[in-house]
């Protein structure tokens, strides 16, 4: 049996990551415990407050976020931590040589209904070691991510992670508090018949968009010539795990349904750390033109649309994009 720790030991090369990947999972276990006791930890329900994105906030949202930072702000390596329900980025400490980014709780309208949610993470070197952490030490492409990964709050709590090129996967044994190794290296395969995507915004997608969701639907009377199945967990961190898991594509495409909107994911909070996961399990991530993990940052919550997934239908939804825009 590999444990956590172990892993950390034998793999990470870098100390202060192991020590801010310790520090994260282990707030996931207090996290996971809340969950599992669902409404008689009194967490569920508004918190009455919106959170930047302009969106309703859940107690559990403000407590996972919280519980987060306080843990972070306390680790010596942390030189700041931002989160996507805060405007600004928090300064911890200014000798870390890290910054660290999270969705404290990913799909959390999957809270009430006692469906699964997630907390996903990442971590950037902190190039200003000696002064105090702003916005701007955040804004890095997805490809100077150091580590990164989520902890899935489902049927049981499952860590997947990438830390030195592997994306690998723990599951937290309920009976220890020890997260267990179950993958040690994860694979995507390149082909799949499995797709994820809100079809209600079918009106507000791009022309490409609604040829590749019209090819899977004719399934195999159309030009695929073979049939698709759909899934939709409303969260990402489910929908990115059973892509780990068997494959698949994901996809939160443009839409001009909010206008000052250019997709609804968050780049640094969601799209970066799981193209990483993705991109290192051997499958695609794309804005549907340009490989996300290669956008320059300008806004720490800036958002993105995401194809993510299998490589040969990442690969597809992107040439259609190309070529319409040709
Ligand atoms: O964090 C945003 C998010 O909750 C994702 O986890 C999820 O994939 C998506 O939004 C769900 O969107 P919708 O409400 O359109 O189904
Ligand atoms: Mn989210």
């Amino acid at each position: 049996m590999t444990t956590l720790a172990d892993y950390l030991n034998q793999h990470a090369t870098n100390p202060a990551l192991n020590d801010v990947i310790t520090t994260v999972t282990d707030v996931g276990k207090t996290i996971s415990q809340l969950l599992r006791k669902g409404a008689l930890a009194d967490i569920l329900g508004e918190a009455g407050n919106q959170n930047v994105q302009g969106e309703d906030q859940k107690k559990l949202d403000v407590l996972a976020n919280d519980l987060l930072l306080d843990a972070l702000a306390k680790n010596a390596h942390c030189a700041g931590v931002a989160s996507e329900e805060l405007d600004d980025a928090t300064p911890a400490n200014d000798d870390g040589s890290l910054l660290v980014l999270f969705d404290p709780l990913d799909g959390s309208s999957n809270i009430d209904i006692n469906m699964a949610v997630g907390t996903i993470f990442s971590v950037l070197p902190y190039e200003r070691q000696g002064q105090t952490s702003e916005n701007s030490d955040y804004l890095q492409a997805g490809n100077k991510q150091l580590s990164a990964g989520y902890l899935l709050y489902g049927t049981s709590t499952v860590l997947a992670l990438t830390i030195a090129d592997k994306v690998v996967m723990f599951s937290l044994d309920p009976e220890t508090s020890d997260y267990v190794l179950i993958e040690d290296n994860v694979q995507i395969d390149a082909d799949t018949s499995e797709y994820a995507i809100n079809s209600s915004n079918y009106r507000y997608w791009r022309a490409p968009m609604q040829q590749y969701i019209d090819e899977l639907i004719a399934g195999e009377t159309g030009l695929r010539g073979r049939d698709f199945n759909t899934r939709w967990v409303a969260a990402m961190v489910g929908d990115v795990h059973r892509i780990l898991c068997r494959g698949g594509l994901f996809t939160y495409p443009f839409d001009t349904k909010y206008a000052h909107k250019a997709g609804k994911l968050r780049l640094m909070y969601e799209a970066n750390p799981m193209s990483l996961l993705i991109e290192r399990a051997g499958g695609g991530a794309t804005d549907a033109i340009n490989r996300i993990l290669d956008i320059e940052p300008t806004d720490i919550h800036q958002r993105v649309p995401v194809v993510l997934g299998s490589k040969n239908e990442v690969n597809y939804v992107k040439e259609l994009h190309v070529n319409y825009s040709k």
